[in-house]
């Protein structure tokens, strides 16, 4: 008998981290390699948030917090949430983990028993299923396609729904598409909710504020108000702020439920890093100006990406609303031959050979839920993505 739990047997490694370390690993051995795999910006934290940390430091407050949160985070994320997106809540609601990611996996881990549905559209972010596996419940993946730029459809997520429902997962702008929801789209979709009143909504608004020319950004129960105590409206200081290493993620929703969150984060890892969380407060309430700045450097970036991938034949890329990610279809690509000999039979297949063939590190879109594609992160230097693109377009213009 394994000494491994059996709930682990449901997991698989992160396949992000895979291509990442195969990319690593040919790197060490010399390799010219270009990582378009990272998931996180390419610049730094801006200077008023880490002076706010080296000043919590100097201030000496280092020590443990209250579980979920200093009350000072609640209340500028409670500000926030009211300035951005029109939501009205007070700090009881709100619950502050170690990362967008632990405020996910406890509300999971919170709520879900054996047998429990969680519908989430594909392609997603590759770590939903398997939280929703390791709580217990069964993951419900809905395909989005091409035609409709990766977003699903109420007629799909009707269809999804079953007795077992507990929750909906929402993410947009999502990652990997960057595809973003308009408000009526999404309407559609909080009006097939209202149908349904045991279904609970977990939004995951991590990329709000990277969102590109008109595009608006709207959240479920902003949109339908009615869904408002069945939503937990998830965020994070992560992207837009460059934060990746400080590990700061929040989520707002009824008390009850941010309560149970509490006891599971205080029996498992307690506060998020104190000196994280007081430098999150000037993030939020701090001049919020470069964040224009880097996305009109990062719409330049998709747009030079797109172009450039779109030029390939049989390959197709939609142009995304936000994030930092495309989501290119190599539908017209398989079954073909590379130089160095790969059989393109899958986006896996692709991934591989284009690494090895060409040092360019993307991720297949099999680890996504929606095959034959692969996610391009540009977050990376112009200089690097037309590298990168031209490579790609180069092995693909070799393929038989
Ligand atoms: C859609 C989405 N949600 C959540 C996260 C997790 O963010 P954090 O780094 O704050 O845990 C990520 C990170 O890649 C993400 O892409």
């Amino acid at each position: 008998m394994s000494f491994l739990s059996k709930s682990l047997e449901r997991v698989k490694p992160s396949p992000t981290i895979a291509v990442t370390t195969m990319a690593a690993e040919l790197k060490a051995a010399g390799r010219d390699v270009i990582g378009l795999g990272a998931g996180e910006p390419d610049f730094d934290t801006p200077q008023n948030i880490k002076d706010a940390g080296i000043a919590a430091i100097t201030a000496g407050k280092t020590k443990y917090t209250a579980p979920d949160g200093i009350p000072e985070l609640k209340q500028a994320i409670c500000d926030k949430l009211k300035r951005d997106n029109g939501l009205e809540y007070v700090p009881a609601q709100v619950s502050v983990g170690t990362g967008g990611k632990q405020i996910l996996y406890n509300a999971l881990m919170a709520t879900l028993n054996a047998g429990d549905e969680v519908v989430i559209p594909a392609p997603y972010w590759v770590s939903y299923p398997d939280m929703v596996l390791l709580a217990g419940g069964e993951p419900v993946a809905v395909e989005a396609s091409l035609e409709t730029n990766f977003k699903i459809t109420p007629q799909q997520l009707e269809a999804a729904i079953t007795p077992k429902t507990k929750w909906f997962i929402f993410n947009s702008p999502s990652n990997p598409t960057g595809a973003g929801y308009t408000r009526d789209e999404l309407k559609g979709l909080t009006d097939v909710l209202l149908r349904h009143p045991h279904v609970w909504v977990m939004t995951d608004d991590m990329y709000e504020h990277l969102v590109y020319d008109d595009y608006e950004f709207c959240t479920p129960a902003q949109v339908e108000p009615k869904l408002y105590d069945r939503t937990l409206t998830c965020n994070g200081v992560s992207k837009a702020y460059a934060m990746t290493g400080w590990r700061i993620g929040y989520a707002a929703g009824p008390k009850e439920l941010i309560g149970a969150m509490r006891k599971i984060q205080s029996q498992s890892t307690s506060n998020p890093c104190t000196i994280s969380q007081w430098a999150a407060i000037e993030a939020l309430n701090g001049p919020q100006d470069f964040i224009a700045t880097n996305n009109e450097m990062f719409k330049r970036r998709r747009d030079l990406v797109v172009s450039m991938l779109s030029a390939i034949d049989g390959v197709t890329c939609p142009v995304p609303e936000g994030a930092f990610y495309v989501y290119p279809s190599i539908a017209g690509l398989i079954g073909k031959t590379s130089k160095g000999g790969t059989v393109i039979a899958d986006d896996e297949a692709f991934a591989k050979a284009l690494l090895e063939e060409t040092g360019v590190a993307v991720v297949f879109g099999a680890a996504f839920g929606l095959s034959p594609c692969f996610r391009v992160s540009y977050a990376t230097s112009d200089a690097n993505l037309t590298e990168a693109c031209t490579r790609i377009q180069d092995f693909c213009a070799a393929l038989t």
